[in-house]
């Protein structure tokens, strides 16, 4: 049973909550052919409801011919057979809900499956209905592709389709067909998606790429960039000033947003790549647009005080008024926050992530300190690096299988895993680590039921305190209670001499678990890569924190 929330209750859930990422193929196989299921993430709640996660965001588990794994839908309302069926779903939606666990599932409504009956009729002839539903040009006049677009995933953005003589857009996969969201018919179909399954109880979405869904209605070409370097993505050539962040995009989104406001609690929350500034538009007007604009600004950021200060500062200083915060360290498309910042300094960005102002999502596996794991050529499944090879875009390094014990594959699976599980999986795994009261587990247990039980760390204010050397502080405040959190991101010792009315508390939390309850007057000695967080005195009182 969870501790009642502390929390204000006025503010809506998805404010106080800590998210999870599951990415289902990975997370336990229960039918015995190597890819995670629905019937087990049923078996693994208990996991979850342990950790004390508020809620859990699926990625897709639509029927889906793999080629991108899920994000080429070719049903929107149903299960892919993989993963099971419609039933196992209502009964995961169910379970996780007597557990208080919310569920969100990623709408990928940018682009179909070519093997969805949409496109399907799209491309049967010139005159098909939906035609218009996809996004068809003429060739240029020398017959190639109508412009210089590019797709991410590498090669031109436009497949040429022979039977009808025109080309078809993909900003992905050419497997992956855009729809056109200028054409109200694929808006209010779509639409109809998403109370398909809020009426079915789903509490959000996560939407794919949302910054993507409207192109350049005049089809003008991306200028070059100068920055561009061999060895980066070939699509970064281009600036996709005319692909993506068009203005029009926030019509769309608030119309999304006020369809998941047709129901009570439900959450929008996007998937933004762009810097701080545009990304925060995202918020919309009057905040009509995404509750929350997911934050990766942690995912590039150099792992240095003073830069992540800044960046906090930066993103703090932005959000619009009333808009909410958040923050991620990893998901299944970037490199895992171990393989970034290193394993010493997991625990320090446990606490980061858990105590700075805003929602925190965690990515499945994070929470035991899940590195990349080197993946052998033979074995490459991401299309992305099939079709970009050897400059380290490759995403399958980042989603392994789960780590659940020292077994033949790390217990994930009765047989040979999709993906092989990480090296490491006999030490860092979730038996292991329950059984260790200092693990990485228990710490991210410990912050996430810290911030349930002070205001502080779920409503309070953020205040920068100091960032130097190897130093970041700062002080989360809530009416009269303050907590400090002292972190320390590099190898040397350090001490924090606290003063003023910040100068006496006690340890809520200690990175390494054996300094909890430990008195902190005048000033607060941190060990190589350790963390604190200090519930500091009521300023006027000396009292009991
Ligand atoms: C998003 C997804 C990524 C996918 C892409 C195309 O960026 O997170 O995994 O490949 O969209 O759908
Ligand atoms: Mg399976």
């Amino acid at each position: 049973m969870k501790p009642a929330r502390v929390a204000d209750r006025t503010a809506p859930w998805w404010q106080s909550a800590v998210l999870y990422q599951v990415y289902p193929r990975s997370f336990q196989d229960t039918d015995g052919d190597g890819i995670g299921d629905l019937p087990g993430l049923m078996r693994r709640l208990p996991h979850l409801v342990e950790l004390g996660v508020d809620a859990l965001w699926l990625s897709p588990i639509y029927p889906s011919p793999m080629a991108d794994f899920g994000y080429d839908i070719s049903d929107y309302t149903d299960i892919d057979p993989v993963f099971g069926t419609l039933a196992d779903f209502d009964a995961l939606l169910d379970a996780a809900h007597r557990h208080g666990i919310k569920v969100l599932l990623d709408l990928v409504p940018n682009h179909t499956s070519d093997r969805h009956p949409w496109f399907e009729e799209s491309r049967a002839s010139r005159n098909n209905p939906k035609r218009d539903w996809y996004i068809w040009r003429d060739p240029a006049p020398d017959g190639g592709p109508p412009n210089n677009w590019l797709s991410e995933f590498g090669g031109s953005a436009w497949a040429f389709d022979p039977a009808t003589g025109q080309y078809y857009y993909h900003a992905f996969l050419d497997a992956q067909p855009d729809l056109n969201w200028r054409n109200p018919e694929v808006r209010a179909a779509i639409y109809d998606v998403m109370r398909f399954w809020l009426r079915r109880g789903v509490d959000g979405f996560r939407v794919d790429v949302i910054w993507h869904l409207i192109k350049d209605d005049q089809f003008r070409d991306n200028p070059s960039n100068p920055d561009w370097r061999p060895g980066r993505p070939p699509n970064e050539s281009l600036v996709p000033i005319y692909t993506a962040d068009r203005p029009e995009v926030h019509e769309v989104i608030a119309e999304m947003r006020r369809v998941v406001e047709e129901f009570e609690e439900r959450v929008l929350i996007g998937e933004i790549y762009l810097p701080i500034e545009r990304l925060v538009t995202y918020y919309g007007a009057d905040l009509s647009g995404a509750h929350l604009p997911f934050n990766f600004a942690l995912l590039n950021a150099p792992w240095h005080a003073r830069r992540i200060a800044q960046l906090v500062d930066e993103y703090e200083a932005a959000l619009p008024p009333g808009g909410w915060p958040n923050w991620v360290l990893g998901n299944h498309d970037r490199p895992r926050v171990a393989s970034r910042v290193g394993r010493d300094q997991l625990r320090v960005a446990a606490m980061l992530l858990l105590t700075l102002r805003g929602t925190p999502t965690i990515y499945y596996g994070e929470e035991i300190g899940m590195a990349d794991v080197a993946i052998p050529p033979d074995r490459v499944r991401d299309p992305f690096e099939k079709n970009v090879p050897g400059i380290g875009v490759g995403r399958d390094g980042c989603r392994t299988p789960m780590q659940w014990d020292g077994g033949a594959a790390a217990g994930f699976s009765a047989a040979e895993p999709w993906l092989p599980p990480g090296p490491d999986s006999g030490r860092e795994n979730v038996t292991n680590q329950r059984g260790d009261p200092g693990s990485l587990l228990n710490l991210y247990r410990r912050l996430i039921a810290a911030r349930r039980r002070h205001s502080a760390l779920t409503r309070g204010s953020y205040e920068p305190m100091a960032a130097s050397g190897d130093l970041l502080v700062y002080v989360r405040r809530h009416g009269r209670e303050r907590v400090l959190v002292a972190l320390n991101l590099g190898p040397e010792p350090v001490t924090v001499s606290l003063r003023g009315d910040a100068a006496e508390g006690r340890v809520l939390v200690s990175s390494l678990g054996d300094r909890d309850g430990e008195a902190v007057t005048g000033e607060l000695y941190l060990r190589s890569h350790e963390g604190a967080v200090v519930g500091l005195d009521p300023a006027e009182t000396h009292g009991e924190a």
